[in-house]
């Protein structure tokens, strides 16, 4: 089956489990955001014990597309440190991968993540390798400040990754504080593919209610949502899968309150986790 349509889960409400479906991960530590049972491709977060190491060279068959959040993780003698990114396409070889001090990594299979041999340097999809971003050191490009849809947000880009052939990107979002629909009430918006979110700063206020950092959502094609609004500010991880992630916005407008209503939308097996509102001490 296809993945589920979830929007959200804070990921702090699901269980650890112990290694990922697939078997190259039986030595760390998994949250599944999602999974898509068909593909075995899925969106997790994965927790590297203090000491992990896997000595030599090694592959997968699917792509591994991660972001630090936290901790170190060390492949082939470059560091991942907090938000740092890579998308390493299937048979990338990693050599002598290891984490010390331990990490937890966002990390998107977009097959099962199975072992595999690796290729020989260069012989992998060289047009999909990003072996390393450090995306703290990346600038935001502002966008929409000339679209009435976008405008209030204040709203930033780091664009990491655009597949050449689907059109599919990774890339962090941002906005400002104290955004929201000048007038009180937005219009929604649609894409014509998965948009798929990680929040990693601030609270959000929309669909399915207020996210918190740890969000995340999974929503397919089509789907109305929004509008938006934020109190802090704002920082996501978002995917566009299956390809280009472009705007439709409806005619009507609806209110927008930054208190809204906790009401998720997920499937059976997520709904206890989910039906109740996840509030860490504010103060
Ligand atoms: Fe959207």
């Amino acid at each position: 089956m296809a993945r589920p349509y979830i929007e959200f889960i804070q990921a702090q409400q699901l269980d650890w489990a112990k290694g990922l479906p697939g078997r190259a991960f039986d030595d760390v530590d998994a949250r599944i955001l999602s999974q898509d049972g068909e593909t075995g491709a899925m969106s997790a977060i994965l927790r590297y014990p203090p000491g992990w190491s896997r000595p030599g060279s090694h592959g997968l068959a699917a792509t591994e597309e991660l972001f630090v959040l936290d901790g170190a993780l060390e492949i082939g003698g470059v560091t991942y440190q907090p938000h740092h990114y890579a998308n390493l396409p299937p048979l990338y070889a990693r050599q002598d991968a290891r984490s010390p001090r331990g990490a937890t990594v966002l990390t998107f299979f977009d097959r099962l993540p199975e072992k595999a041999l690796p290729a020989a340097a260069g012989e992998w999809d060289l047009a999909r390798v990003i072996p390393h971003v450090d995306v703290v050191a990346m600038p935001w490009e502002w966008v929409g400040a000339d679209d009435p849809n976008l405008k209030h947000l204040g709203a930033g880009i780091k664009r990491l990754r655009r597949d050449p052939e689907t059109g599919e990107t990774s890339f962090l979002f941002c906005s400002g504080p104290h955004s929201r629909p000048l007038s009180g009430y937005g219009r929604q918006e649609t894409h014509t593919v998965v948009e798929e979110s990680f929040l990693l700063a601030g609270e959000i206020a929309g669909t399915g209610g207020l996210r918190r950092p740890g969000a995340y959502f999974w929503r397919p094609p089509l789907l109305r949502h929004g509008p938006f609004g934020t109190l802090t500010g704002t920082m996501s991880f978002i995917r566009a899968v299956g390809g280009r992630l472009e705007d439709t916005w409806t005619a009507d407008e609806i209110a927008f309150d930054f208190a809204p209503k906790h009401q998720p939308f997920v499937p059976a097996e997520l709904a206890e986790a989910a039906a109740k509102e996840w509030t860490p001490p504010r103060w």
